[in-house]
């Protein structure tokens, strides 16, 4: 019987992307649940899969009828798979065997104007995830993906003067954990220590991946890189940038973290964490530089200074991925940030 696996928040941007490489990687079905919240459209706006059936509240799509769509509250669903974990077929008349895979990107994210400016909405994370990792013990699926964050790391090895590359064992469960990046930093955290309980404490198999700052070309424009490459593309000038643009971060493609993703999930089952990043420390103002270079001018740069920056530089050290995993991303900052503009450029046209 075929498999069938579960993503929440699929809808988003990680989610989306790692459907769409389930889509062509797998004949697996695959059940995805997304409240909309985050602005994002509609499935058959972005997985080429036609619409194929309705059945009550559900959306299939694609000519195997492969992708399954409730748009709804990921813990409305929990609650009700809680009561019946037989519900998708009890309720819609499907056949399906347990979920296999679960991939849980449901979250209330929004890049740092939300994280700073509406830190008590972010910390609804801390209950998706609560339910989240309550319905997995009960359930068991065979695998699950927590995607914890960068965010998660101390703040006080990411200022202006401390800053390091941040390795996995810069947070210890059984020693230091330090303040994590507002009230996101401590649900990823927290996340991650559920995931850790669920492991030893209910024999679930959970990978957890720390990813940097993910970027990619159907990101959303309120993120920095596709909103720098639409602004380059449109020739700005005087070049706006939030704070100094001295702050830097480890920018990593999305089809890398996809990769990571799927390597990690394969690899890591006792809840604990791998880094997704480059390894490479770039500032906002080496960012708007790539991308006027590709646009062919020299703006005048305009800081502004009121609004949030964050921590003054986040990257990774990836040295225990490379050791352990052998696993490396492919897809370096100039090749990354030229597909993204390409995309800004037809983005800018409509
Ligand atoms: N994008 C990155 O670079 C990055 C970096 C670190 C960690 N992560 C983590 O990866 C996960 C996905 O991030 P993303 O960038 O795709 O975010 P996103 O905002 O693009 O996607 C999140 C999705 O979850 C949905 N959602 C929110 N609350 C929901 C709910 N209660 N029920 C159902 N759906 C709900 C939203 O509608 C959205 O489609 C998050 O946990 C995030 O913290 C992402």
């Amino acid at each position: 019987m075929s498999k069938i696996h579960l993503v929440s928040g699929a809808c988003g941007f990680v989610g989306r992307n790692l459907v769409k490489r389930l889509l062509k990687t797998t004949e697996d079905f695959i059940f995805i649940v997304d409240d909309l919240s985050a602005g994002t459209p509609e499935p058959e706006n972005w997985y080429n899969q036609p619409l194929e059936k309705e059945i009550q509240d559900l959306k299939i799509y694609g000519p195997n009828e492969r992708l399954i769509f409730r748009k709804g509250d990921f813990r409305d669903f929990l609650r009700e798979i809680m009561q019946d974990p037989n519900f998708l077929n009890t309720r819609y008349g499907f056949n399906f065997p347990k979920f296999s895979d679960v991939y849980h990107f449901a979250a209330i994210v929004g890049g740092r104007a939300k994280i700073d400016g509406d830190p008590m909405m972010v910390a609804l994370d801390l209950s998706i995830d609560a339910e989240f990792f309550y319905w997995v013990c009960n359930y068991k699926p065979s695998r699950v993906m927590f995607p914890s964050s960068s965010a998660a790391y101390p703040v006080d090895l990411q200022t202006d003067m401390d800053a390091i590359a941040l390795s996995e064992t810069d947070i210890n469960f059984n020693g230091s954990l330090g303040q994590p990046d507002m009230t996101y930093g401590w649900s990823k955290l927290t996340g991650e220590y559920l995931a850790k309980i669920a492991a030893q404490y209910y024999g679930i198999s959970v990978a957890c991946v720390r990813p940097f700052s993910g970027y990619g070309e159907d990101q959303d424009l309120t993120y920095p890189i596709p909103a720098i490459a639409a602004r380059a593309a449109a020739k700005e000038d005087p070049f706006e940038v939030w704070g100094s643009g001295k702050q830097g971060r480890d920018f990593v493609h999305i089809d890398d973290c996809i990769d990571a993703i799927l390597m990690a999930m394969d690899n890591i089952s006792d809840g604990s964490a791998i880094n997704i990043g480059s390894g490479k420390l770039t500032s906002f103002l080496e960012i708007i530089e790539v991308f006027t270079k590709i646009a062919g001018y020299t703006p005048q740069i305009k800081p502004l200074l009121d609004k949030p920056v964050g921590v003054h530089s986040r990257y990774a050290n990836m040295d225990h991925v490379a050791e352990k995993f052998g696993w490396k991303p492919k897809i370096s900052i100039e090749e990354g940030m030229k597909r993204v503009y390409e995309k800004a450029l037809e983005r800018n046209k409509k």
